[in-house]
């Protein structure tokens, strides 16, 4: 099974958390899947509550209503990718530039289902550029900051996020508690958030394997 399969398998395994109600939604190729899939069962939902103008754009394709989190309150399930998650569902996440509305979305769910390929997971987070969402004054600042902290930061040039900010791609971090660096990282001025998501991890992992989904919880 190439890569994409595995995601979609990751992705067909989450519809079993789908129990009506409005469905959180992430970002990215593998829960494009989910979207697509969550389409075939739109009748027993009422809606979804959407990370990203990408996401939002592909569920109102498929019919299906776009909620203001305001408006609806807590939600029982969030559904989303990861570029990164260790054994303890700590992730890192924002390859696709979400994270902030990613890790609003998480915060206002009871039960975070984390979908991705087997090749997801691992030992170390950090071997994937961390990314840091930063207010545009800031950017500089915060670079040096980074750096301070071990980390090589990289401006995605010509990149805005959802909400009007730059990101920062941080190589070179071996995160060994993200907790501890997700709120050093958060602190720093000019941060609007990490993509370490350790404070609020994943409550279930389900990885697409050839052997079929495994689920890590
Ligand atoms: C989006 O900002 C990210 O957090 C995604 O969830 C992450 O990059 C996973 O994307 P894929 O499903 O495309 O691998």
């Amino acid at each position: 099974m190439d890569q994409d399969a595995l995601k979609k398998q990751a992705a067909e395994a989450a519809l079993q958390y789908v129990d009506g109600g409005v469905i959180g939604v992430g970002t990215g190729s593998t829960v494009n899947h989910f979207i697509d899939l969550l389409a075939g069962i739109k009748g027993r939902i009422e809606g979804a509550v959407s990370s990203s103008e990408a996401s939002s754009e592909r569920l109102r394709q498929h019919g299906i209503p776009v909620l203001d989190l305001n408006a609806v309150g807590d939600l029982a399930l969030y559904v989303d990718g990861a570029d990164e998650s260790n054994k303890d569902l700590a992730l890192v996440k924002g390859g696709g530039g979400a994270l902030t509305r990613e890790k609003i979305v998480a915060a206002a769910s009871e039960r975070f289902v984390c979908i991705a390929d087997a090749s997801k997971l691992v030992d170390v987070l950090g071997a994937f550029p961390l990314p840091v969402e930063v207010i545009p004054m800031a950017r500089s600042l915060v670079a040096r900051q980074i750096v301070k902290l071990g980390g090589t930061p990289a401006w995605r040039e010509g990149y805005v996020t959802d909400n009007g900010n730059v990101i920062l791609d941080v190589q070179g971090l071996q995160i060994l508690e993200p907790k501890a660096l997700e709120q050093q990282l958060n602190n720093l001025p000019g941060v609007v958030t990490c993509g370490i998501f350790a404070l609020r991890g994943a409550d279930v992992l389900i990885l697409g394997a050839e052997g079929g989904p495994t689920m890590l919880k």
